[in-house]
């Protein structure tokens, strides 16, 4: 089967109410605490792509058994670090950073050393941001260039830390906070902004963990072998999965979208508040309070008048994953836009941050960059016009679906390539697509 569409045509109009894929963040932390859970706990609506499959097939690996019933997930946890291992198991995380870092976090009592191995593009990705702090809890971990695949064997002799996460990564504070759960003790860290969610399900489990959110940083403490029981969780819609359609709708004519029950923790908002902050009208209806997560039905406007905007830094963290899409709607916008401190773009699934760069110039935009802050000089006249030809480089789904959009509102003839990419996190991108008449081949 051909991994690549071709989109050569615009999409018109359209008025729809849709759902997208579910949370992929929250997916992955349900189904590792239910593995860590005293009991049956059920995961309802949980996102079937590979980064989530990948996670359930990693906690078979270490012992836990689950089955699919009515469409729902029925996970068996016998509560923290009672994985039954063995000798030479090897854990496959593909293409997932989450799932990666996270898993760590679990496996430091491990008597038998593990293997964490990933794909091309997670073989490429920095994990000295979790190495480290996993050594000062005393956990023997052998890596030969500070990426996968790595070697984890446990300790009985964990020491909690007092830890400065300054990256402002969720991948990160997430592995200590599992490490943490299993050190005797208090652990604290004072984390840089990042997504919340496994505070979140860990206090609406009333783990005992308490944050206490300053304006920069989030002072997070974990009391160390606390039980919890197992639990049920209906994931809400991913934001992320979101994020392609809010600009799919935004740089049309006149298109209305409402897209029902996504996920709105005020740490993932940060396309939504850039987005309005450029002119765009993205509105939050019917709020809802579930296991301490925001969810709410978006409804979204094209836009007629986009402005540039002058992004601050602290909105980084809340939209990391949404750059590549913020960007195509910047290269519509009237004046220049631009956006600082964003090495950590360079960090994902592919360098996005190089990737931009080059994609904008390649669709006629002009672009200034100084190490990780870039400048782009909106085009509210933009149209292409001519042949665009997106190559597969490391399986980057954000960027298959940022060029899927680019190609439905700016016109011009593209093959892209990568189309499998898709299945890590949004498997039906396609479908929803050309149930709005997007015409891709
Ligand atoms: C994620 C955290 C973010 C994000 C990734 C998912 C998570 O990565 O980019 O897609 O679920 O914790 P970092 O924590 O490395 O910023």
């Amino acid at each position: 089967m051909s991994n690549h569409i071709y989109i050569n045509e615009k999409i018109c109009d359209f008025k729809k109410k849709i759902s997208v894929a579910s949370d992929k963040s929250i997916s992955i932390r349900s189904i590792l605490l239910a593995s860590q859970a005293i009991g049956v706990s059920k995961i309802s609506n949980l996102l079937e792509s590979e980064d989530v499959l990948n996670t359930l097939k990693a906690i078979k690996k270490l012992g836990i058994n689950y089955k699919k019933k009515s469409g729902h997930y029925l996970i068996e946890g016998f509560g923290l670090n009672n994985f039954s291992l063995r000798e030479r198991i090897t854990i496959n995380a593909g293409n997932s950073g989450t799932l990666a870092r996270l898993i760590l976090g679990l496996l430091v009592k491990s008597k038998f050393k593990i293997k964490l191995i990933g794909d091309t593009s997670l073989s490429k990705r920095d994990f000295s941001r979790v190495i480290k702090p996993l050594r000062l809890f005393g956990v023997n971990i052998q890596s030969k260039k500070n990426s996968l695949p790595i070697e984890i064997l446990g300790t009985d002799y964990l020491r909690p830390i007092s830890y400065n996460e300054k990256i402002g990564s969720a991948q990160v504070k997430s592995c200590i906070i599992f490490c943490a759960l299993n050190t005797p003790g208090i652990t604290q860290i004072n984390a840089k902004k990042s997504r919340d969610h496994t505070e979140q399900l860990l206090r609406s489990l009333k783990y005992p963990i308490k944050v206490n959110k300053m304006n920069n940083i989030d002072k997070i403490t974990v009391n160390g072998l606390g039980q919890f029981k197992s639990f049920n969780h209906i994931i809400p819609g991913d934001i992320s999965s979101a994020a392609f359609f809010i600009v799919l709708v935004i740089l049309s004519n006149k298109s209305e979208m409402i897209i029902k029950n996504v996920n709105i923790n005020e740490s993932r908002i940060g396309i939504i508040k850039i987005l309005n902050r450029m002119g765009a009208t993205i509105k939050l209806k019917n709020k809802k309070i579930y296991r301490g997560e925001n969810t709410a039905n978006i409804f979204i406007k094209s836009s007629r008048k986009l402005k540039g905007i002058n992004c601050p830094s602290y909105l980084n963290s809340s939209a990391i994953d949404e750059f590549l899409i913020i960007f195509l709607v910047a290269a519509k916008a009237k004046g220049i836009s631009t956006f600082k401190n964003l090495g950590e773009l360079n960090k994902k699934e592919s360098p996005r941050l190089d990737i931009a760069v080059k994609f904008l110039k390649m669709i006629g935009i002009r672009v200034e960059r100084k190490k990780n802050n870039i400048k782009i000089f909106g085009n509210p006249k933009l149209e292409i016009t001519k042949k665009i030809h997106i190559k597969k480089y490391l399986k980057d789904h954000r960027v298959f679906m940022m060029a899927c959009i680019a190609a439905l509102s700016y016109g011009g003839n593209w093959k892209i390539e990568d189309k499998d990419s898709i299945n890590t996190s949004f498997p039906f991108f396609l479908s929803i697509l050309k149930s709005l008449g997007a015409k891709i081949n």
